[in-house]
């Protein structure tokens, strides 16, 4: 009889085992960060649970890219741990870590000659060998229904505008099935209605059990669908906590170096921040 152990073991690899809402998936534990002889994170503590959306916001530089590669393990700390499904990023190996977190990096520059069909396909590379190679159909058709990409299917990805490219990248991210996503500024090149449609995304992915962790420099958008916002300010946390606590005209104000205003929506009462304007 197989033990609970080879179940979820394939040629020495352990497989994800699943988790239970308010798990913690990613925790950064006193992290610091240095980039080019410069500290770049520093006093970083930091969890993102299984069923919740948490936003990084903050200015450009703040760190919050260098803050996703931590997460991902495409970065080692100068200091500190990073930690994904319990276990430290280290005792994992890189096929491992590859069942357990997505990436989409900042601006997918990357100009694949392929279909878009195989592109997201690449997300599924992780699971070949094991049982869950089966849904490697359904995850790649269902992804690129939900991100409105079906219909690109065999178009070459460097053909496609900056905007389906990046909804393409997303497809591939969620064709992954992993139980951390770390989304870096996935609606940058998105209209208005792409944008809504991939936090919509992230709302039923956290829904689903999963811990998405997103880059947003939109504030109206990570105070509509985060549970949670950490506030970088030059490398280190300024505040982290419910969007509507959070978010103060006070500090957004300092953080950014730019007066903002911070309204409930007159029917929602989710929080909108707009720049203070001469009238
Ligand atoms: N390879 C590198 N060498 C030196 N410094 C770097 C390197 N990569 C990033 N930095 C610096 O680290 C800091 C944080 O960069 P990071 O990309 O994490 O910022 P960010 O918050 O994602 O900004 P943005 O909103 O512009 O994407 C910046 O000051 C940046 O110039
Ligand atoms: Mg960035």
């Amino acid at each position: 009889m197989r033990t609970l152990r080879n179940l979820f073991a394939v040629r020495g690899r352990q497989l994800p085992v699943p988790v239970s809402p308010g798990d913690p998936v990613a925790e950064a534990r006193g992290l610091r960060v240095s980039l080019g002889g410069r500290p770049v994170l520093d006093s970083i503590d930091l969890t993102a649970h299984a069923g919740e959306v948490l936003a990084l916001v903050g200015p450009n530089g703040a760190g919050k890219s260098t803050l996703l590669a931590a997460l991902a393990a495409d970065l080692p700390p100068e200091d500190g741990e990073v930690r994904v499904c319990g276990r430290p990023v280290t005792d994992w190996s890189a096929a491992e870590l590859a069942l357990r977190r997505a990436v989409l990096p900042q601006s997918a520059a990357l100009s694949f000659p392929f279909p878009v069909q195989d592109v997201v396909r690449m997300g599924r590379a992780p699971w070949a060998g094991t049982d869950r190679a089966d849904e490697d159909d359904p995850a790649v058709r269902t992804a690129m229904a939900a991100t409105e990409v079906t219909r690109f299917a065999a178009r070459p990805f460097s053909a496609l505008s900056g905007g389906e490219r990046a909804r393409v990248a997303l497809a591939r991210v969620l064709a992954q099935r992993a139980p951390l996503l770390l989304l870096d500024e996935p609606t940058a090149a998105l209209d208005l209605r792409h944008q809504e449609l991939v936090l919509r995304i992230c709302r039923e992915q956290a829904a689903a059990g999963d811990a998405v962790v997103v880059v947003l420099h939109d504030l109206g958008l990570a105070a509509a669908y985060a549970d949670r916002a950490a506030v970088l300010h030059d490398g280190r946390i300024a505040v982290a906590g419910p969007p509507g606590e959070v978010f103060t005209s006070a500090l957004l104000s300092g953080v950014y170096r730019q007066p903002v205003e911070v309204f409930p929506h007159p029917r929602t009462g989710v929080p909108l921040v707009v720049p203070e304007r001469a009238s």
